[in-house]
């Protein structure tokens, strides 16, 4: 029993042995690593790779100051398009004609640390306090459409029309339609917007300088909608009747709708009053083929593309115009038909 005992226990001891006597890390023998492919042979320790660095999406608030015209529902389109298109995170707010709701707007932009803000102002004054606190935040805010009257630190830049030059434009067109002698009534837009002071400016400037035999007898806020302008011109056709020659509305929607009470009223819009609008949406060149409007003087929407140029090349540090123009036309009866099947908005 002793001496099977005593040899069990030396194999046992030999067999220990001999497996701990390979070293773990032992070099594989040269013919076994001539024959390793790509795939099975070790990893070589490689440095970390620099992984190209993600673009961070921009994130833009835009406050847009409502849906009260043909005009403002093309810009907003655009706006909205062009985000998708470039693949923006944009924070869209709609103020229905309200400044508070506008200001609103804004202060939320602030809170959820946007990237840039767009701002279509609906009236010109009262922006500092609200400008001033997105400057303090440190967002570049950029005006669209429409002016604020604040001082030039606190926007980086202005694109859109020139107002001014859209009511001198209309002004000519008014007074070639009424060989320089007549009666005009005035639509304006909405008080106290950029649009409606410039607009109105421009077109009295030209009136008293050069034409002295036309007479812009009532001028009154239609406030750029269809209905208060159908409203506005009743009430100067009620009073004024037959002693107008013209009619210089300060957008398209707003002609439309006088177009309406003129014809209720028993006259030819386009013939026995002439009218000049500015915009240049669809609905002026159908009332123009109709032969009820005679000029519409363009006031270019489409400023989608132009403003996330503007947002993305504040993010990217370039150098940016502080005012950016669109560029526009005049349009006429004669031509409106062939004119409309190229007309985007
Ligand atoms: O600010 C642009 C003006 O606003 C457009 O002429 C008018 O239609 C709009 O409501």
């Amino acid at each position: 029993m002793k001496k099977i005992f005593a040899l069990l226990l030396t194999g046992v001891m030999m067999m220990t042995i001999g497996g701990c006597s390979k070293p773990a890390s032992a070099p594989a023998p040269a013919a076994d690593a001539a024959t390793q492919t790509a795939e099975t042979k070790p990893e070589e320790a490689k440095p970390e790779e620099a992984k190209p660095a993600e673009a961070k999406q921009l994130v833009v608030g835009y406050s847009q100051l409502g849906a009260e015209s043909e005009w403002r529902t093309a810009c907003t389109n655009s706006v909205k398009g062009e985000a998708e298109t470039r693949g923006i995170d944009l924070k869209f707010s709609d103020a229905q004609q309200k400044q508070e709701n506008q200001i609103k707007a804004i202060r939320s932009f602030i809170a959820q640390k946007v990237d840039v803000i767009g701002v279509s102002p609906v009236v010109e004054s009262g922006w500092e306090t609200v400008f001033k606190e997105v400057k303090d935040a440190g967002i570049p805010l950029v005006l669209v459409d429409r002016k604020a009257d604040v001082p030039e630190d606190l926007y980086v830049c202005f694109l859109g029309s020139d107002f001014k030059e859209e009511g001198k434009r209309a002004a000519e067109e008014m007074a070639t339609l009424l060989n320089g002698k007549g009666n005009i009534v005035e639509l304006q837009g909405t008080v106290g917007s950029s649009a409606a002071v410039e607009r109105l400016d421009g077109f009295k400037e030209v009136i008293e300088a050069k034409y002295p035999d036309i007479k812009i007898i009532k001028s009154q806020t239609g406030d750029f909608t269809r209905a208060k302008g159908k409203e506005v011109m009743e009430a100067f056709l009620k009073s004024d009747g037959k002693n107008i020659q013209g009619l210089y509305a300060h957008n398209d929607d707003m002609a439309i709708g006088a177009i309406q009470a003129i014809e209720e009223y028993g006259l030819k819009p386009g013939e026995d009053i002439k009218i000049v609008s500015v915009d240049a949406v669809k609905g002026a060149f159908e009332a123009m083929i109709a032969g009820k409007l005679n000029v519409t003087v363009e006031c270019n929407p489409l400023l989608g593309p132009q403003f996330f140029d503007v947002c993305e090349s504040i993010v990217a540090g370039q150098p940016v115009e502080k005012y950016i123009p669109s560029e526009e036309g005049i349009y006429r009866q004669e031509t409106a038909a062939a004119d409309l099947p190229s007309r985007q908005y």
